[in-house]
C-alpha cells in the first residue's frame, strides 16, 4: 500500500513511521509513506501557502492553489483510492474504517494546519473526512499518523500470528480481555488459574466473558452497537 500525506510541518512525520510494526512494514515492502511539504507548492518566494479567511474572523485558511497543485501533481503519477482531509468537524475514525481502507491500493491524506483548507478543495477534491476523535489538535499530522499506524498494522504479512489484529479491542465490537506474562505470582498477585489449564476452550470462554465484562462497564455503547 501507497499512503502519500501532505503537510505544512512535514518534521512532525519524520518519526513515527520509523519504529516498531510500521517499520517492519516499510522494509517489507507491504507499505510506503510518503510525506510531502506543501510549501513546494507555495505560490510565491514567501512560501506561502494561506491566507486570511472571508467574512473576517481569527485563523489562516490553507488556500486552493498551492494544496490543489499539489494535489493535481501527486494524480499524475498514482490514481488515490481515496483523498482523506484528517479535521475535526468530521465522522470519528473507527476501526471499521481502518479495516476498509486497509485493503486500498493508494490513499491520500491531507493534514490540515491552522483554521484549515478552503471548503472547495474539501467539496471538489476529497473524497473522505476523517476525525480522531472531539478533541481540537494543532494540526492534522498527527492524526494523520494514527490513521497510518491503524491501517498499516492490519496489511496483510505485517502482523504475524503473535501480534495477530483479530484479537485486537474493537475487532470483534468488544474491548480486549485482560492479558498476563510470568511470573504467575508476582507480590502475591496471581495470575487467573483459568489461563494456566492449558484448555484452549476454557481459556477463549474465559476471553470473551472478561471481554464482554470488561466492555459492559468501560463502554456500554459498543455494547449497544
Ligand atoms: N486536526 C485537528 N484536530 C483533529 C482531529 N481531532 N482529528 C483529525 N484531524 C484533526
Amino acid at each position: 500500500m501507497n499512503i502519500h500525506i501532505i503537510s505544512v510541518v512535514p518534521d512532525l512525520l519524520e518519526s513515527p513511521f520509523n519504529h516498531s510494526i510500521l517499520k517492519r512494514a516499510k522494509e517489507k515492502g507491504l507499505l510506503n509513506v510518503y510525506v510531502h511539504n506543501l510549501r513546494k507548492w507555495a505560490i510565491n518566494k514567501h512560501a506561502q501557502v494561506d491566507d486570511y479567511q472571508y467574512g473576517g474572523g481569527a485563523g489562516m485558511v490553507i488556500m486552493c492553489e498551492p494544496l490543489v497543485n499539489a494535489i493535481e501533481e501527486l494524480q499524475q503519477t498514482t490514481k488515490f483510492d481515496e483523498i482523506i482531509y484528517v479535521t475535526p468537524d468530521a465522522e470519528q475514525f473507527k476501526q471499521t474504517h481502518a479495516n476498509q481502507l486497509s485493503m486500498l491500493q493508494n490513499i491520500l491524506i491531507i493534514c490540515g494546519h491552522y483554521k484549515g483548507i478552503d471548503q472547495r478543495i474539501r467539496d471538489h477534491y476529497i473524497t473522505k473526512e476523517i476525525s480522531i476523535g472531539d478533541y481540537v489538535l494543532s494540526g492534522g499530522e498527527l492524526a494523520a499518523a494514527i490513521l497510518v499506524d491503524a491501517i498499516g498494522r492490519l496489511l496483510p504479512g505485517v502482523l504475524n500470528d503473535e501480534t495477530s489484529a483479530l484479537t485486537d479491542s474493537f475487532q470483534d465490537g468488544l474491548l480486549a480481555p485482560p492479558v498476563y506474562t510470568r511470573p504467575v505470582d508476582f507480590k502475591g498477585w496471581k495470575v487467573p488459574e483459568i489461563l494456566l489449564t492449558g484448555n484452549p476452550k476454557l481459556i477463549e470462554e474465559w476471553r470473551f466473558e472478561k471481554a464482554v465484562e470488561r466492555t459492559i462497564q468501560i463502554r456500554p455503547d459498543l455494547m449497544k452497537e
